[in-house]
């Protein structure tokens, strides 16, 4: 969903600051299609980030100035996301208003709808406008971003001669570079899985009727097989993704997998329950996963198991022109579904 506080014009640098790394994407747009021009990303130590807010302003800073510099972007502008306890999304049914008159309420009334003190957020609308022919209600989409957490990732980023021109929401960018990429007459579910949140969507006719943040994601792993081999984080990092084999390890690797994986399929399943629990709620097409979490061996194949519903890892590029001399297709192909959020937010514009 695109929010209405910017319009057309420039493509921006898609910025996707996650906990577990830093990735960007740059697009370019011709008639036809968006091109690939630039991708890369960093990792960040351990705590740099956490729960959507910056604990670590400065290391980030560096990390995201070194791959800008290895990436060797000139540009300026850039688009970021927020997630998690900083941000509530909530879709509010109300009488249909013009624009002017629709600000006026939501300043006035905000409060209501939202845990927070107004004067604590940023706040931010679009009319969904789903009011139909004699209906005079319509579905308005609030958001609503707390001003402290914003403002240190936007103090941050002006630190580095960076001009953040847009800040959007993880579910809302993934949504994007979905329909960018992918029919949209189905109904699917959107899953992002990252190292320390998993973040669930479930879309149909464009508009979001399931969305929910927990606090799981691939970092779980990390600290399971750290523990119980009693090894460094970044040493049980490389093991998990494979990067290293200890062959009288993986039954015990595979044993975490398994327990862990239940536990995130289970809460998928509770989402499409909740999803299906609604009659007006059509047949599930598709599972779309995204984040480094999508790429657990074996997960897709358990989850769609474990749902009866087709499961598939995202292609954010899809639908996009690539020149191998330009990037990496190795890299492209390996790093596509945790480059989702990024690349979403790549396709964000600016005018200013
Ligand atoms: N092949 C793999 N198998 C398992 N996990 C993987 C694999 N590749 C990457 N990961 C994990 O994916 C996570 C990184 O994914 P991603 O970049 O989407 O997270 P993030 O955006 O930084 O985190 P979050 O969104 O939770 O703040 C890391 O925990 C990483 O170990
Ligand atoms: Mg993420």
């Amino acid at each position: 969903m695109k929010l209405p506080f910017l319009s057309t014009e420039k493509l921006v640098i898609g910025l996707d600051i996650g906990s577990h790394a830093v990735k960007i994407c740059e697009l370019k747009r011709t008639d036809k299609a968006y091109t690939v021009v630039n991708l890369g990303s960093i990792i960040l130590p351990e705590g740099a980030v956490e729960d959507g807010s910056l604990q670590d302003p400065e290391t980030v800073g560096k990390a995201i100035s070194e791959l800008l510099t290895n990436l060797k972007i000139k540009h300026k502008k850039v688009a970021i996301s927020i997630s998690g306890y900083s941000v509530i999304v909530k879709k509010i049914h109300l009488e249909v208003m013009e624009e002017k008159q629709l600000e006026e309420y939501i300043t006035a009334e905000a409060e209501q709808y939202i845990p927070f003190d107004i004067d604590d957020v940023y706040l931010d609308f679009q009319d969904l406008k789903t009011n139909t022919e004699g209906s005079n209600h319509t579905d308005v989409m609030l958001v609503a971003a707390k001003k402290e957490v914003i403002d240190e990732f936007l103090d941050m980023l002006q630190g580095l001669g960076l001009q953040p021109v847009v800040v959007d929401v993880d579910g809302f960018a993934l949504e994007n570079i979905y329909e960018t990429n992918y029919p949209q007459n189905e109904n699917v579910a959107l899953v992002d899985i990252g190292a320390s949140k998993m973040n669930i969507n479930i879309i149909t006719n464009g508009m979001s009727v399931v969305a929910k943040d927990i606090g799981i994601g691939s970092r779980q792993l990390t600290e399971q097989i750290a523990d119980t081999f009693d090894i460094t984080m970044e040493e049980a990092e490389k093991l998990k993704i494979g990067l290293i084999h200890v062959e009288e390890k993986q039954e015990q690797i595979a044993k975490i997998f398994t327990s862990t994986c239940s536990q995130w399929v289970l809460e998928i399943k509770k989402s499409i329950d909740l999803y299906h629990s609604n009659p007006a709620n059509k047949h599930l097409s598709k599972v779309v996963l995204s984040g480094g979490g999508a790429k657990v061996a074996g997960l897709a194949e358990f989850l769609e198991k474990e749902t009866n519903v087709p499961v598939e890892i995202i292609n954010p590029f899809a639908k996009m022109l690539v020149n191998p001399k330009q990037i990496d297709m190795e890299y492209l192909n390996t790093v596509a579904p945790e480059m989702a959020i990024a690349t979403g937010l790549a396709i964000r514009t600016s005018d200013i």
